[in-house]
């Protein structure tokens, strides 16, 4: 299966790309083809909302999402969501990615992706995540994905305390599982 991950932190060494690290070992060892790329780092702009490409047409947008991005989504069995937590929702870097899916929403939808969602947050409560898995749940069903499993890191604020909570090797055991 081709596992396209996006990984969207601006810390490169940092705890969801530790995870995402993980993940990409367990699938690589059960024989996946993975493709890594850096949202975070991408020139992707967000959506205008202009509606020229009426969900179903080029984006007016001639950037890394267009030029590259679109053709490794559609190319990809699996896509693997990594992200930090940000004021308990998905970071911007990765919700534009999303967004964009507006532009192939109808052909998207009809390939039935499988999805995974790796994430991290400082905090661990019982609600830290609750926005960002009624958000993924929704995408999913909207855009008929397959929901392959989370992984929702709490108490995974620095590289160190990643190391010690257990969830790098959730993410390598989903990775095995995919
Ligand atoms: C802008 C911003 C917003 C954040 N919001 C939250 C939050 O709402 N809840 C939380 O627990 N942690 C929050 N954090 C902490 C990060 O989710 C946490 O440090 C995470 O480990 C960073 O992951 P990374 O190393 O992959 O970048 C926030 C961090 C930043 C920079």
């Amino acid at each position: 299966m081709k596992i396209l991950v996006l990984k969207s932190s601006g810390n490169k060494q940092g705890s969801s790309n530790m995870l995402a690290d993980a993940f990409i070992q367990g699938a690589k060892e059960n024989g996946h083809e993975i493709t890594e790329f850096d949202v975070f780092r991408a020139d992707i702009r967000p959506c205008r909302g202009c509606s020229a490409c009426g969900m179903s047409g080029p984006c007016v947008q001639k950037d890394d999402y267009e030029r590259k991005l679109k053709g490794l989504i559609k190319e990809a069995d699996m896509l693997c969501f990594v992200m930090p937590v940000y004021y308990y929702n998905w970071p911007a870097q990765l919700k534009t990615v999303i967004d964009r899916f507006y532009s192939f929403t109808t052909e998207l939808t009809a390939m039935h992706k499988k999805v995974v969602l790796l994430t991290v947050a400082w905090d661990n409560t019982d609600t830290v995540f609750s926005v960002v898995e009624a958000f993924y749940h929704r995408i999913c069903e909207y855009m008929q994905f397959e929901d392959c499993g989370m992984v929702l890191g709490g108490g995974c604020g620095t590289p160190s305390m990643t190391k010690s909570r257990g969830f790098v090797e959730k993410a390598y055991a989903l990775g095995k599982a995919i």
